[in-house]
């Protein structure tokens, strides 16, 4: 389907005025999960699926809003909202908070919304429309907001009148992705490099496990806790360890007894991540993608054995790889306890190992596996009419 055009006839043909469309994609992480809330390094890449909002200034004080893939509506006034039980209004309405907050005034806007990530997948389709609300609001005023500044508003949308305490990753990689780049972030200055990608008869290909456990977003808050608590036995010792990016495997180590064995397990993965990142951009440098690929299985290893955030389902479709020569590495992708698991594929065998670890995963897990592959995109940006 093509959705720039499918939202922008929905928009007329209800608000009988031109809307401003804006495209803002789902994302992938090739490594350094659970670190962007601990100000360390992560490195994901903004994809072909994307949150499409077509909007508009409304003409009377309400907002009006359309989700036209749940056929769903809404409304509210700029100034008095309140989360919504629907949810999916929950992303907007957080947005136009923290504009009004920082002491943008957004005005009552109208707007058709529609997006091709998948939900619950983990790539990210709640960060796309928030960063696609705030960009587009952005533009409809003239404010000039800086990219950087919407992807904290859009971020701290989500921590507050969402609930979930993400870290910076999603919105960044939304609004910042490069095509055919991947993009480490160093989440303590905010400072950025792009590293091409270069595909070349390599697929990034994520497997969905269509599973999300309920417990996700509870157990996301409680890592962050128990890293904030493994922070502060380390300060006892030294005081200028601000967060786990202050600190190395000797200093955790060296303290060991002092840590509760699961607060150092969680605090050890973060630290182990964090320096294979940085090797990992080191392969890129080299074009070493074997090596690459073996520090995706170590992340896994790590995210299952010490940070305990993956699930049965996750593990099978990365043990399901090990074997398979033309996997280069894989592991499991984003908060876990479900969604996706991302594969560094040969070109050639993507097809074959789908069918493969489609049959597998229905005898093993009972369930329809899907295979998304990740093409890199462009991060979010106005779409003129030309283009659809
Ligand atoms: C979710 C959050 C991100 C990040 C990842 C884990 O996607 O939204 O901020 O913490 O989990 O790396």
């Amino acid at each position: 389907m093509n959705i720039p055009g499918h939202v922008h006839s929905v928009f007329q043909s209800h608000f009988k005025s031109r809307p401003l469309i804006i495209r803002s994609p789902g994302r992938v992480n090739l490594i350094g999960e659970h670190t962007d809330y601990n100000e360390g390094f992560v490195l994901p890449a903004a994809v072909d699926k994307a949150a499409y909002v077509a909007m508009a200034p409304s003409d009377d004080a309400y907002c009006h809003w359309i989700a036209s893939d749940l056929n769903d509506t809404f409304e509210t006034r700029p100034d008095e909202l309140t989360p919504s039980p629907k949810g999916w209004p929950n992303y907007l309405m957080g947005v136009v908070d923290q504009l009004r907050k920082a002491g943008y005034p957004a005005g009552a806007f109208n707007c058709v919304i529609s997006s091709d990530v998948p939900v619950g997948a983990g790539m990210s389709s709640s960060a796309a429309l928030e960063c696609s609300v705030a960009f587009g609001l952005n533009q409809l005023h003239g404010w000039n907001i800086p990219k950087m500044e919407l992807v904290k508003l859009a971020q701290k949308a989500e921590n507050e009148f969402v609930g979930v305490k993400c870290g910076i990753m999603d919105q960044f990689a939304s609004v910042f992705g490069k095509k055919d780049h991947v993009v480490r972030l160093d989440c303590r200055s905010l400072e950025y490099t792009y590293f091409p990608f270069l595909m070349d008869g390599i697929r990034i290909v994520l497997l969905d496990t269509g599973v999300k456990h309920s417990l996700a977003d509870s157990e996301y808050n409680d890592r962050r806790a128990q890293c904030e608590e493994g922070v502060r036995v380390l300060q006892k010792h030294n005081p200028a360890i601000r967060s786990l990016r202050d600190a190395g495997r000797e200093i955790l180590l060296r303290h060991r007894r002092e840590f509760d064995p699961l607060i150092f397990n969680r605090c050890m993965y973060v630290v182990e991540e964090n320096a294979r990142l940085l090797a990992a951009c080191d392969d890129l440098g080299r074009g070493d993608m074997l090596s690459f690929g073996q520090r995706m299985y170590s992340s896994h290893n790590g995210l299952r054995d010490m940070y305990e955030v993956s699930c049965p389902e996750l593990d099978y479709l990365v043990s399901f790889t090990i074997t398979e020569e033309a996997v280069l590495g894989a592991r499991m992708m984003g908060g876990g306890f479900g969604g996706c698991t991302i594969n560094l594929v040969r070109d050639e065998a993507v097809d074959d190992l789908f069918e493969r670890a489609r049959k597998a995963y229905q005898i093993a897990m009972g369930r329809e596996l899907k295979m998304y592959t990740g093409i890199i995109e462009d991060g979010t940006a106005v779409i003129e009419d030309a283009q659809f």
